[in-house]
């Protein structure tokens, strides 16, 4: 298993450039189950995950294959009759969920496994079901698959709100079912995330017909087929979030390009709080940290709230800041993997519920630790990049699933990261 070294102590300056986003990609790519015609799709990042998409919509029937020159993407169908999603594959990425809307309402019928478990909680798929049976689709699950099927769906009303607000992929799976069926449907309380935004604009390209894009009602008219198409996935805010707070972290003068002000909103607004200088132009960002950075009470929330996904960065850049600051996860209340291995390394931090308190002005140390997840394992490269000495940090693998060569891009700002095999 491959793990990162990373020694502390630099203060990353220059400039790096985002990928696509891995989030946009993955419900993207499942899309492409609905086209009568081949898709391209451009800037999708080389990534675990994404490899891992390939592989389920090969079994599902799909020519996929990526350009060598240009790194494009095309998928076209080719056996429509295949119809499972295999444990072997749902069990590593959840997003494989998402070929469950497009397979109901392009082939009728699908055999998804139930996604494996997860490290930062609880991920139910209730509200993807409750949607597709609102569409009426017949649903079953059975021995950990879900039976669905349907002749060709409705369309209807639905909510589709839970107890932590909306959900991205739910609504994305619904969507992608929505486009097919017949009449229209109403999504209320749809996740207004850019991903949704950005697989709602390539349904459109395909022929689809959907008002209120970024809104949390989503009103779709059912078309007949959806046709092949191009598209350019958009940048990745998550990674361009996680190279900000890198940069305040470490007191650097980073500008990160693919990094748009409008998906980053929140991130921003809590960076400028803490004391940090940030500014912007077209699809850049520029952050410039003092020596000392102020504490921040952040609490993660649907979009356009602050992202769950950078709530284990941020709070590796808090154990650094002077005072307390208190983190509260309003999206996956057991998401602090990521505390106890901060702790290892000297930080000062308390769970407390869904919230943590973060005790700042830490001088963190270098410290053998462990990736549990994806965005862990970012939020533990930061408090390598933080701190005094050499952080080992294993299971690596959690974060290539999410990261396209995280250690060269940092490396490039200065960083000395070195990957290394471990036993
Ligand atoms: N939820 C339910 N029932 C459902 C679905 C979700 O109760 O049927 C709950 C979840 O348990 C959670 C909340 O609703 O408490 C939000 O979950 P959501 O469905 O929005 O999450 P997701 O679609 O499974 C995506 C991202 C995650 C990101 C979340 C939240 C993808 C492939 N994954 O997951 O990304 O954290 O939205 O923004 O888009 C990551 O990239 O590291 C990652 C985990």
């Amino acid at each position: 298993m491959d793990a990162f070294v990373v020694t502390g102590g630099k203060h990353l300056k220059g400039r790096v450039r985002a990928s696509g986003a891995k989030n946009a990609a993955l419900p993207i790519m499942a899309a492409a189950l609905l086209a009568d015609g081949p898709v391209r799709l451009k800037n999708v990042p080389n990534l675990a995950d994404i490899r891992t998409m390939m592989r389920l919509l090969r079994e599902l029937g799909m020519k996929v294959e990526r350009q060598e020159r240009s790194g494009d993407m095309i998928l076209e169908n080719v056996d429509l009759s295949r119809v499972a999603a295999p444990y072997s594959i749902m069990r590593t990425m959840r997003a494989g969920i998402c070929v469950l809307g497009p397979l109901v309402a392009r082939r009728g019928r699908a055999e998804v496994s139930l996604p494996g478990g997860c490290a930062i909680g609880d991920r139910p798929v209730d509200l993807h079901m409750k949607g597709m049976k609102a569409l009426g689709a017949k649903l079953e699950v059975k021995h950990g698959y879900i039976h669905a099927s349907c002749k060709r769906l409705r369309g209807t009303e639905m909510y589709l709100g839970g107890p932590f607000g909306s959900t991205v992929t739910g609504t994305a799976n619904v969507l992608m079912a929505a486009v097919l069926a017949k009449g229209t449907t109403v999504i209320d309380c749809a996740a207004c995330e850019p991903e949704v935004q950005d697989l709602s604009r390539m349904l459109v390209k395909m022929g689809a017909l959907i008002h209120g894009i970024g809104s949390p009602r989503l009103v779709v008219e059912g078309v007949d087929r959806l046709s092949g198409a191009e598209h350019s996935v958009i940048p990745d805010r998550i990674e361009a979030g996680t190279f900000l707070v890198a940069a305040a972290a470490t007191r650097g003068d980073v500008t990160v390009e693919g990094a748009r002000w409008n998906d980053l909103f929140a991130l921003v607004h809590m960076l400028r709080e803490a004391g940090a200088h940030v500014e912007h132009y077209d699809d850049t960002i520029r952050v410039r940290a003092p020596d000392r950075l102020r504490s921040l009470d952040v609490t993660t929330l649907p979009f356009p709230g602050f992202p769950t996904d950078l709530q284990a960065q941020m709070m590796a850049m808090l154990t650094a800041a002077d005072g307390i600051s208190v983190v509260t996860e309003k999206i996956y209340p057991d998401r602090f993997m990521h505390v106890a291995e901060l702790n290892r390394m000297g930080a000062g931090v308390r769970k407390e519920g869904n919230a943590a308190v973060v005790h700042g002005q830490r001088r963190l140390s270098g410290a053998p630790v462990m990736a549990s997840d994806l965005r862990a394992s970012a939020a533990l490269v930061i408090a390598g990049l933080m701190a005094e000495g050499k952080t080992t940090i294993s299971r690596i693998y959690h974060l290539d699933r999410g990261y396209d060569r995280l250690e060269l891009k940092l490396n490039r700002l200065g960083a000395y990261v070195r990957r290394i095999k471990e036993k």
